[in-house]
């Protein structure tokens, strides 16, 4: 049987913000892994997109003279601009206000109430208006009554809501996170998860009331099932765009999803209250759910009252002076992807750049391409089977490369997965240094065996490096494709497993005898001393 495809999921993001630095962060994040997965040989079902019937989304509507719709239409289609912008190639661009998932939505829904699982009863809480979300009076209280994100007040509300039985599923929750070590990603974050169910898990409000004649919501949210003077809570039928994504006779094979990512602020929901409804419609649960850290600015928190978030138009500069591979590299090797926040600075974008990109597989591509142009014209030359020299078991470290990056991306953990790509350029690099094929070049006249000792080396080096462009293609995927045609390699066919395509005397391997461009170089080593770029203009908000 052919191995399950593996689904990835990004939250889906708010229409009331422009796309900035965190958006792209989890949507890098999942693009690199959804490409590992891919080069893995398994199928993906890659998913980002929109979530727009927040109460917010309608009342900034509202304020700009819009309707929801042409709001939502709007933004959304600055997301997919800035997605577009670093190179993010998902399978389906998804927004709740789609009539598919708000009919299947209201179809869960329907089915939890047939079940007893959601019913009818009276809410008093806080309600935190800028994050849409209930409080419970214990976190009310611990925060004065102010929004524990935005400090705004709190608003206390009665409803007749609907709620969701939660506190029916405490144990099946929490044996289900003791059998599955891996199934709240980092650790650190499942222990956080764990602590909080031990404090017991009451019923949760799944509706809003609206009011007679409240502006926006005449044709806007998914309707309560039986109750249109109710919409579905967004968090509910938000959190349910990831099954009616797939919830049909062609992609239903995707669910569950491989990997839910999403930063550290939406875990809860992701981990307890998303797994709770699944259990309770029958359906099986997500292998992970991976909560990452946050992207900071030089040691701030990125706030709109700071005003100091990396904007769309920021990253528009960067990927315009140093192209989106780097910008996609910079995020998958120095983002927030463990439990530390991680500050964006230029200066650490820029020796990233020039250490693992310009001076790392640049740099090495370029050199070992000269080399082969100049004393092989241009031929991959012949190891005749010398695959090993000077203590460098090549088809071993390679395959342990790949070995490594797959182990890596089981567990999520695309920065690892990278670091095997990048630890493959140095010893590539330390090998040239002991083995000084430009000297040995110099004595083919007078050296006896010369001529076949260089042709090894440059070899090896050349193999070498293809897998590691090879490993590092899901962050600097422009790149990657630039090196491999001009170095002649075959490109890899859909379903081939990456253990294949690494491995130095398979079908993928440089064949000696054929020709091997040395090609222009793949990144231009940037100038410490020079400032960062600039937004050149602001487009409207
Ligand atoms: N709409 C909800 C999610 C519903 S999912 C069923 C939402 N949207 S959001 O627009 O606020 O996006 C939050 C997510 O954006 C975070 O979980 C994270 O993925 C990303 N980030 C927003 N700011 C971030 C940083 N500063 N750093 C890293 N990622 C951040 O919540």
């Amino acid at each position: 049987m052919a191995e399950k495809p593996v689904y990835i999921t990004t939250p889906i993001y708010y229409v009331n913000d422009r796309p900035h630095i965190g958006h792209c962060y989890t949507t890098t994040f999942a693009d690199v892994l959804a490409r590992f997965w891919r080069l893995a040989g398994r199928e993906t079902y890659f998913l980002t997109g929109t979530d727009e019937h927040a109460d917010k989304v309608v009342s900034k509507a509202l304020e700009n003279g819009m309707t929801p719709r042409q709001w939502a239409d709007r933004c959304s289609e600055q997301f997919k601009v800035a997605f577009d912008l670093i190179d993010i190639r998902s399978d389906v661009f998804y927004r709740t206000s789609d009539a598919r998932h708000k009919e299947l939505a209201q179809r869960y829904i329907a089915e939890l109430q047939r079940k007893g699982d959601i019913y009818l009863g009276d809410y008093v809480g806080w309600y935190d208006t800028s994050q849409d979300e209930y409080l419970t009076e214990a976190v009310a209280k611990e925060h004065n009554y102010l929004s524990p994100v935005t400090k705004r007040p709190l608003e206390k509300r009665t409803e007749k809501n609907y709620f969701f039985r939660l506190s029916a599923y405490q144990d099946a929750l929490q044996k289900h996170i003791d059998a599955n070590p891996g199934f709240i990603l980092p650790e650190a974050r499942r222990n956080e998860v764990l602590g909080r169910l031990k404090q017991g898990l009451q019923d949760v409000p799944v509706s809003r009331a609206i009011k007679a004649g409240e502006k926006g919501w005449e044709d806007w949210g998914v309707l309560m099932p039986g109750d249109p003077g109710h919409r579905v809570y967004v968090w509910i039928e938000a959190l349910c765009n990831y099954l009616t994504a797939v919830d049909d006779a062609e992609r239903g094979r995707f669910w569950p999803a491989g990997f839910h990512l999403m930063a550290k602020d939406i875990l809860w929901f992701h981990a307890v209250i998303w797994p709770a409804m699944l259990m309770a419609m029958g359906r099986a649960l997500p292998g992970h759910v991976y909560a990452h850290s946050y992207f900071i600015r030089d040691g701030k928190k990125m706030s709109k009252s700071e005003g100091n978030f990396i904007d769309l138009d920021t990253i528009s500069a960067y990927v315009q002076r140093y192209g989106s591979d780097a910008f996609r590299y910079y995020l998958s090797t120095q983002g927030p992807l463990s439990t530390n926040d991680a500050d964006f600075t230029h200066a650490k974008f820029v020796e990233g750049y020039n250490a693992d990109l310009a001076n790392g597989i640049g740099n090495a591509t370029s050199r070992v391409g000269n080399m082969i142009d100049k004393y092989f014209a241009s031929v991959v030359p012949d190891p005749k089977g010398v695959l090993s020299l000077e203590g460098h078991d090549w088809a071993a470290i390679t395959s342990a490369a790949a070995e490594g990056a797959l182990s890596a991306i089981a567990r999520g953990d695309i920065t690892a997965a990278l670091n095997e790509g990048i630890g493959l350029v140095r010893k590539v690099d330390g090998f040239i240094n002991i083995t000084e094929p430009f000297k040995l070049a110099k004595r083919l006249e007078t050296e006896a065996g010369a001529k076949d000792r260089l042709a090894a080396i440059l070899y090896q080096c050349a193999e070498a490096l293809r897998v590691a462009t090879v490993l590092l293609s899901p962050a600097i995927p422009r790149a990657s494709a630039q090196l491999l045609a001009t170095w002649n390699c075959a490109p890899i066919g859909a379903g081939v497993g990456l253990r294949e395509v690494a491995d130095i005397r398979g079908a993928y391997a440089l064949k000696p005898g054929q020709g091997l461009t040395k090609g222009a170089a793949l990144f231009m080593r940037a100038d410490p001393a020079e400032a960062a770029p600039v937004a050149a203009a602001s487009t409207p908000a």
